[in-house]
């Protein structure tokens, strides 16, 4: 049997114990302090790159800095994450940020219901001496219909194609040229539905600055809105989701990072699980043929009558087995199992399925 080792060090004034071969970002994550972490996704690990995550580190009686996604945490460690020097670093980061970003008071709203790391970040560090004005990436020309690509907005952490590269294994978008010049493009043209692309969602949803936001999404920030983590209801897998509202009307839908699938969703899951609900075909009367052959509404003691006496009808005559019986992945599991119950037990048959499996 493999023993975990584990390893305390301190950090600011609480001490914190972590397995053996942690980062010190993970000691950070169980003290009271946290550190801006715009480049890092834990889905993907560490790729050192944005610089926020710089805490001093005190080994005997030197200082060091490091970039605590990366750097190993090690037994009597004294990790320091707030001191003055620190908070006027990664406000001097954040001014340089800016400085290559379009940016205002809605863009801090805009993703309050996606990841909203980089308003954080602004919101606690309060940069306010802002450098020359570099030029912007662009706004991709993509008509795809599910991911807005506002590169205005990209500080270039490249979570996005690490997070399709190595999570999602799709390969669909890259990073093209070099330092202020390097964009995000996708390949064929830089349209993703010309691309690998499989519209998983994820580089929305790790992108800390809104540059890639959900069309569809239907957001009014000044209207408050609610998160209630369900399931999608679309197939067995049974993927976390948090459906988004406002009073009774669903607005949309973002994945649960804390359910067992953490955070992945297919496209369906991502950007329509929830759209049948407000949909105006969506039927809500039982409907029963007239004698044009045209649906009509009707009760549902008629409709109770009509199904039983076909029912009957069909179980007489041709036995149980002339008659199926589909579930669906829409209502809950008491509803699928009494359904099945009652096709066994009660009408005979072992016809019954479920859109699930497929
Ligand atoms: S939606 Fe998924 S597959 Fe498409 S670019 Fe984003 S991460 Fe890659
Ligand atoms: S689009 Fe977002 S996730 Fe991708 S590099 Fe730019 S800021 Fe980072
Ligand atoms: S999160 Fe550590 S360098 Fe970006």
């Amino acid at each position: 049997m493999i023993e975990t080792k584990f390893i305390t060090l301190k950090v600011n004034d609480e001490f914190i114990t972590v397995s053996d071969g942690d980062r010190i970002l993970a000691a950070i994550n169980k003290s009271n302090k946290s550190v801006p972490t715009l480049c890092y996704d834990e889905r993907i690990g560490p790729q050192g790159t944005c610089r926020m995550c710089l805490v001093e580190i005190k080994k005997g009686e030197k200082l060091e800095y490091v970039a605590s996604c990366t750097y190993l945490a090690e037994e009597g460690l004294e990790v320091f994450t707030h001191s003055d020097s620190l908070i006027e670093y990664r406000k001097t980061m954040l001014e340089l940020s800016l400085s290559e970003i379009r940016w205002d008071e809605d863009s801090m709203k805009q993703t309050e219901l996606t990841n909203n790391e980089f308003a954080e970040a602004v919101k606690e560090y309060k940069p306010t001496d802002f450098f020359p004005k570099l030029l912007k990436r662009e706004v991709a020309n993509d008509p795809n219909p599910f991911i807005q690509r506002d590169y205005e907005k990209c500080i270039a952490c490249y979570r996005c194609t690490n997070i399709c590269n190595d999570w999602e294994q799709a390969s669909a978008i890259t990073v093209d040229g070099r330092g202020q010049e390097s964009k995000i493009f996708s390949f064929f043209d830089n349209k993703l539905m010309e691309s690998n692309c499989t519209f998983c969602g994820q580089c929305i949803n790790t992108c800390p600055t809104g540059a890639l936001s959900n069309k569809k999404i239907e957001k009014s920030v000044s209207k408050p809105e609610t998160k209630t983590k369900t399931i999608c209801p679309y197939c067995g897998v049974g993927c976390g989701i948090e459906l988004i509202s406002n009073g009774e009307k669903i607005l949309g839908s973002t994945p649960d990072f804390d359910a067992p699938s953490l955070g992945s969703l297919c496209v369906k899951g991502q950007f329509a699980s929830w759209d049948f609900v407000n949909s105006k075909e969506r039927l809500t009367d039982p409907l029963l043929k007239n004698n044009k052959g045209e649906f009509e509404k009707v009760s549902w003691e008629k409709a109770y009558e009509v199904f039983s006496q076909k029912l009957n009808n069909s179980i007489d005559n041709h036995g149980p087995d002339s008659t199926v019986w589909w579930a669906s992945a829409r209502v809950v599991t008491e509803a699928n199992y009494l359904l099945q119950k009652f096709a066994r037990t009660v009408v005979g048959t072992n016809n019954i399925d479920n859109c699930s499996r497929t």
